[in-house]
């Protein structure tokens, strides 16, 4: 069971994370999802490479306007910017809580092809504490549904389901805020429709779990996927049409004591994201009992990583694009994004 102090520590930094139309940004991406977007281009996939990506990013002027947490991963938060300053300082001296992946990725699932199990139950509670006497303040697991024929199946929802709630307890416990990130892929042809039916199944399946793990949910933030058509998929739908979609499923499955949901990209482009994220928000801001927000990584970074493209000369324009991304999102937190918010219009 956990304390009263850690119930209060929880839910106050949940509630931090939260505050003044803000969001997330995720740049914890494993080594080697990091490497893969280096390599597509041209720039070097060593460890001095990503650490340079990632002070870039931490040490972009004004980001905490609009960013209240910032995930790392494991490598980073035992890196340092150029200054000596341990990431996790930096993060805080810009008023940034830290925030860190805790799952070690998602492994194929026994019996049953083409699904996935996410792991790092083993020894989380000593890595918990290390990563808070670290910094950290909150922590984030992805378990991973893939749609497809007769996909996803209950043993793949209710394992990622059932991860995903001891993770969560175990974090408050500690007195970390758990971001709970059950991700529906994109990957694939199906419809809007498929993908808000399974999203519903899947959110239920894990709100029934937290709720056996005996998890504060008042403590806690969602990421979820929005509800959108396959990738491949030949129709793909409107603004307002993946608005109305997420927002009913979210209302259908999480309880109004949830403080806040917090979306991750998924592969929509950064303009597709702040313009989804916004309708919700100017849509159904009445009916809404939780924040809206956002926390994305590709959204937010591709641009700049495009700019960046390795180059120190052009970290400054990079730096410009990363925190226009961010703030357009925090408009579309408070449905007030427009599509004259970009240099385009
Ligand atoms: O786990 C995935 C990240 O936290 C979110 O990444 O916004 O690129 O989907 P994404």
């Amino acid at each position: 069971m956990t304390s009263a102090p850690a119930r209060r520590t929880v839910v106050a930094t949940a509630k931090a994370l939260l505050a003044a139309h803000k969001g997330l940004l995720a740049m914890d991406e494993s080594t080697k999802t990091c490497n893969k977007r280096f390599a597509a281009l041209g720039i070097p996939q060593t460890s001095e490479a990503r650490r340079a990506w990632r002070e870039l990013i931490v040490t972009t002027p004004g980001l905490a306007d609009s960013i209240s947490g910032a995930i790392l991963f494991d490598e980073t938060i035992h890196q340092q910017l150029k200054d000596g300053r341990p990431f996790a300082r930096a993060l805080a001296d810009a008023d940034i809580i830290v925030g860190i992946k805790v799952d070690t990725g998602a492994q194929a699932l026994a019996g049953h092809p083409g699904e996935t199990v996410t792991e790092g139950l083993d020894q989380l509670g000593d890595r918990l504490v290390n990563y808070a006497a670290l910094g950290a303040r909150f922590a984030k697991w992805r378990g991973v549904i893939a749609i497809g024929d007769g996909l996803p199946t209950n043993a793949s929802i209710s394992a990622n389901a059932h991860a995903l709630a001891r993770y969560a307890g175990l974090c408050q416990e500690l007195g970390l805020v758990p971001i709970v990130e059950p991700e529906v892929l994109m990957t694939g042809d199906h419809t809007l429709l498929r993908c808000a039916e399974v999203t519903e199944r899947v959110l239920h399946a894990v709100f029934e779990q937290l709720y056996v793990q005996g998890v504060q949910l008042e403590g806690l933030l969602l990421k979820p996927n929005m509800a959108l058509p396959g990738l491949a998929c030949a129709e793909q739908n409107t603004v307002d049409e993946v608005a109305d979609a997420t927002v009913m499923c979210l209302l259908r499955t999480v309880p109004a004591a949830v403080p806040g949901i917090a979306f991750l990209s998924g592969g929509q482009t950064g303009v597709q994201a702040s313009n989804r994220l916004n309708a919700m928000n100017q849509r159904f801001k009445k009916r809404m009992p939780w924040a809206l927000t956002f926390s994305f990584s590709r959204a937010i970074q591709y641009p700049a990583l495009d700019i960046w493209h390795g180059d120190s000369g052009k970290a400054q324009q990079a730096q410009h694009a990363l925190q226009h991304r961010a703030a357009c999102n925090r408009a579309a937190r408070g449905g007030e994004y427009s599509a004259a918010m970009e240099p385009t219009a």
